[in-house]
């Protein structure tokens, strides 16, 4: 027995049948206003003013109470009160795009995991054996997930290699491994880039305050093309290689770098994680340039091969170390490793340069950024299963469930190998 989909499933039956009430109270207030207001007519054909009045108040009365009625059973089963319905479930229990959160949402089933290697075969085993009762079948796919080794530091899986084929993304992985930095071209049409450039400069005109740009939760349900940068599929691949399997998004933000703008300073991204920092890199990050990096615009800059040092600058080595810039056409990805000591130059020329940063990080680590459960949902509808593995829903992670999500514990084992 799966007791976390038949929950699942009975919250969403209890869901509907709230909502399909609270229509039906909405409609019942509707004829009994229409009848409420039609009853002076039936003795009088031109009734007065006063008659007519009354009859419009107590129909109003009737259509509101009928929806405080509908209202009320929603408060009853979510703490939560709303007036009228709303004609989609998803309207009717979403929270809004600032977080706030109604207690009544309730989330759409996942997309199935179609990206698939045969640790996963191993994973359905283990759900199927919980289902059934057999807990010597839970056990033994747990040992065979827990012995099996990680791939070295650097490496390509076996499932992962025919997608970095595909894309082309073998001398950008050398590049990460070896120099910390990359920089990844033709990932997307110039009609795109112009796209996400546009929805920069539309967000930091909406939020000018922003001093270090927008953040995710404002920029992805509003700006499409932000969302398509952050599962944009030959991004997604070398993320794979670089943060292993089941990697999830830490933070997106958009910025904007004009003439004398201050300089960032010398650092490296995954600062707040305990030195020295692991073989394996923790976090990584995609710069997507919609402005050319040359030496003036005001690039990042990079001290390549330092994050094979696997700590932070020291006081002295951040006023002391040289860096050299990014140097990459508008329409390219810049890409670092976590470890990697970097800055960003002085910008001399004028105009501006508007980039969008996307970080990624290991399904195990705590993402900078997380969104409301309602706006996550609504993320995955538009953008699929790789938004769903961005979010972390297909690990065990950080849910009420905990470990009760048996699939999202074993594929967290799994993935942490590869
Ligand atoms: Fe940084």
């Amino acid at each position: 027995m799966d007791f976390v989909k038949i929950f699942e499933d009975w919250r969403r039956v209890v869901a509907r049948s709230v909502l399909v009430f609270h229509l039906v109270c909405a409609a019942v207030g509707v004829l009994a206003l229409l009848g409420v207001i039609s009853t002076p007519f039936m003795g009088d054909p031109s009734p007065g003013g006063a008659t007519l009045a009354t009859a419009a108040i107590a129909g109003l009365l009737c259509l509101l109470g009928s929806c405080a009625l509908g209202g009320g059973v929603r408060y009853a089963v979510y703490g939560d009160f709303r007036l009228l319905p709303s004609r989609s479930f998803r309207d009717y229990y979403a929270g809004d795009d600032d977080g706030g959160e109604g207690t009544a949402h309730v989330a759409p089933p996942l997309p199935a995991r179609t990206q698939r290697g045969p640790d996963d075969d191993l994973v359905d085993r283990a759900r199927e054996s919980v289902s059934s009762g057999d807990l010597d079948g839970f056990q033994d796919v747990f040992n065979r997930l827990q012995a099996r080794p990680a791939i070295p530091a650097g490496e390509i899986s076996e499932e992962l290699a025919p997608r970095i084929r595909e894309f082309g993304l073998e001398r950008n992985c050398c590049e990460l491994w070896e120099q910390g930095y990359t920089v990844v071209e033709d990932v997307a049409p110039p009609e795109y880039w112009r796209d996400l450039r546009a929805a920069i400069l539309k967000a930091a005109s909406a939020d000018p305050g922003a001093r270090a740009g927008s953040m995710g939760s404002t920029l992805m349900p509003k700006y499409p093309a932000v969302a398509e940068a952050a599962v944009n599929p030959k991004m997604m691949a070398l993320a794979e290689f670089s943060v292993g399997a089941g990697f999830i998004l830490s933070n997106v933000a958009s910025s904007i770098r004009r003439k004398g703008d201050r300089n960032i300073g010398l650092h490296c991204d995954q600062v707040w994680h305990p030195v020295p920092f692991p073989e394996h890199n923790l976090f990584l990050t995609a710069c997507w340039a919609c402005d050319d990096f040359t030496p003036e615009a005001g690039p990042t800059t990079v001290v390549p091969g330092s994050a094979a040092r696997r700590r932070p600058p020291n006081l002295d080595e951040i006023g002391s170390t040289a860096t050299v810039p990014i140097e990459c056409k508008a329409g390219s990805i810049a890409v670092w490793d976590g470890r990697t000591w970097h800055d960003n130059a002085t910008r001399t020329i004028d105009g501006e340069r508007a980039v969008l940063h996307v970080s990624y990080t290991r399904l195990m680590m705590r993402q900078m950024e997380v969104y409301a459960r309602s706006v996550q949902d609504r993320l995955v509808e538009r953008h699929g299963e790789p938004m769903a593995q961005l979010l972390g829903r297909y690990d065990f992670l950080a849910k009420p469930e905990g470990k009760a999500y048996v699939d999202g514990f074993m594929r967290a084992i799994a993935y942490s190998r590869r």
